[in-house]
């Protein structure tokens, strides 16, 4: 039997898991680390923390797994997307990592625009400039970090640091790199006409691989403190979204995931590369080597749950507590005793910003429609719906691009409410499935590893073996049909409201 290793460097934590050739968990291990916001809207960690824990983690997982680390055929590495990590001439970190979620560098993405020009910069990088990407934020200690800057010989993604680290080598990925916003998406090369436009040095980036290639190997030293072979290969990997992407099977055209984690991701697979001349889903290369990915992020899904069950659920809280279950149960049973489209009140999702569709960070959550019949269950269930919808936006804006959608995979924490996925199923039109995994991007990055070491003859191949159907969904027809009369309504609603939006961000 051979085994396959997924290490997820996420943001919360490392998650490491170790996978039987047919994608059974063997043993895992999560490490977290913090988070330091130092001003307002900025997000650094440290790469040394990462660094820490995936050594543990692995450390952890081999030994609880009982298995003969000759028998672990490769490992894979997923990363959370778009940090900045800097290294010096003699491999020192220079800096803590600026990473995604750090929103800083408005004036670099001006600084990109008028360089690059905003149309030929879409049609290189297939996206328009974001803050969250790492161009941005280069371009940001470039700026205001010149002394920093100088220093830098080597510029790497988070999970691209831990290889090096891992196996002594510089190498990225296209999944991951198409979200730096350097590459050439559609050649998946780096383009090093942008990067001069731009002013930045392409000695500074590592050699590029597809996802399942091997990119090096584990080196004696990592060897002796986790209890890995020394030699054991490391594939490409992938940025955590194509990485979760694979880990559900979204590999063949016409199969689409609808994550809900704290944000809320639609990723459809595509055998073309299609771009949003808009740019309000993020096109980059997937994990399955010659195809591309889009996705639509709402920002605040998952989150906007928590929030309202933070603020106004401690009666839930505490019953969960003496019953020794989960709260979202309670709240989900909650939600369910009211009618679709609760009696017109409407959420609107925006507590952090909105990515997809309205790329607007100054959107503010909303409650809007409340009559004197409503209470609070109806304002959780509006909730859970607002957030239905606004992923039901990142749907519509993919299938518009010609994408096909067959079937919804849904996953993370928030497709585990079977409530949750119903609604998803009633608002898409579509059957919502699961899979029997929940280990999402980790099983994603071990099938990699697979197909770049023989276990599987493909991506496809290792999805097949590793990925099965759990739950079945069908839309039902009298809650579709109200939720499409309410759709159109929400629609209107953040267009009503987007100047008043920028009012209130200027207060
Ligand atoms: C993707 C994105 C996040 C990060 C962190 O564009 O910003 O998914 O990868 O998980």
């Amino acid at each position: 039997m051979a085994y396959l290793l997924g290490v997820d460097i996420g943001t919360s934590g490392t998650k490491t898991v170790l996978f039987d050739e047919h994608g059974n968990t063997v043993s895992s291990s999560l490490v977290e680390y913090p988070l330091y916001q130092p001003k307002a809207g900025w997000a650094e960690q440290s790469p040394e923390d990462w660094w820490n824990a995936v050594k543990t983690g692995i450390a952890r997982a081999v030994a609880a797994s009982g298995v003969d680390a000759a028998d672990i055929a490769g490992v894979g590495l997923s990363g959370q997307m778009h940090g900045l990590v800097m290294l010096d001439r003699d491999n020192r970190v220079l800096r803590r990592s600026i990473i995604w979620c750090d929103q800083r560098t408005s004036a670099e993405c001006e600084l990109m625009n008028s360089l690059v020009g905003k149309e030929k910069l879409i049609s290189i990088t297939a996206n328009p400039a974001m803050t969250g990407f790492t161009a941005s934020k280069l371009l940001w200690v470039k700026n205001n970090e010149p002394e920093i800057y100088e220093k830098c010989a080597h510029v790497l993604l988070p999970k691209d640091y831990i290889r090096f680290m891992l196996t002594g080598e510089f190498a990225a990925e296209v999944s991951d790199g198409s979200g730096m916003q350097l590459m050439d998406v559609a050649g998946r090369c780096w383009s090093s006409e942008l990067i001069s436009l731009l002013g930045l040095d392409m000695g500074m980036l590592a050699p590029l691989y597809e996802s399942v290639e091997i990119t090096g190997r584990i080196t004696p030293q990592v060897a002796a403190e986790t209890g890995l072979k020394a030699g054991t290969p490391v594939v490409g990997g992938a940025g955590d979204q194509a990485a979760g992407g694979v880990g559900n099977g979204i590999v063949t055209p016409g199969a689409v995931s609808a994550t809900i984690g704290t944000s809320g991701v639609v990723f459809a697979h595509t055998e073309n590369m299609t771009v949003d001349p808009k740019g309000r889903v993020h096109t980059l290369c997937h994990a399955v080597p010659g195809c591309w990915h889009v996705m639509g992020v709402t920002q605040a899904a998952g989150l906007s749950l928590k929030w309202f069950r933070d603020n106004f659920c401690s009666p839930e809280m505490t019953a969960a507590e003496l019953m020794g279950v989960d709260p979202y149960v309670l709240m989900d049973k909650e939600a369910a005793r009211v009618a679709p489209g609760c009696d017109g009140l409407f959420y609107l999702p925006y507590l952090m910003g909105e990515r997809t569709p309205h790329l607007d960070p100054n959107a503010r959550g909303a409650f809007i429609g409340l009559s004197a019949r409503h209470n609070r269950a109806d304002m959780l269930r509006a909730v859970m719906e607002g957030v239905g919808y606004s992923m039901k936006d990142c749907l519509e804006i993919i299938r518009g691009m010609d994408v096909p959608v067959k079937e919804i995979r849904a996953s993370g924490g928030g497709g585990k409410s079977p409530l949750w996925r119903q609604m998803m199923a009633d608002m898409f039109g579509r059957t919502v499935v699961t899979t029997t995994s929940s280990e999402g991007p980790a099983l994603g990055v071990a099938i990699l590893a697979g197909a770049g070491t023989g276990v599987y003859s493909s991506v496809q191949q290792g999805c097949e073996v590793c990925i099965k159907r759990n739950t079945v969904q069908k839309h039902d027809r009298s809650a579709a049909a109200v939720y499409r009369r309410s759709y159109p309504v929400y629609k209107k609603l953040y267009k009503s409201l987007k100047s008043d939006f920028e009012k209130i961000s200027n207060l």
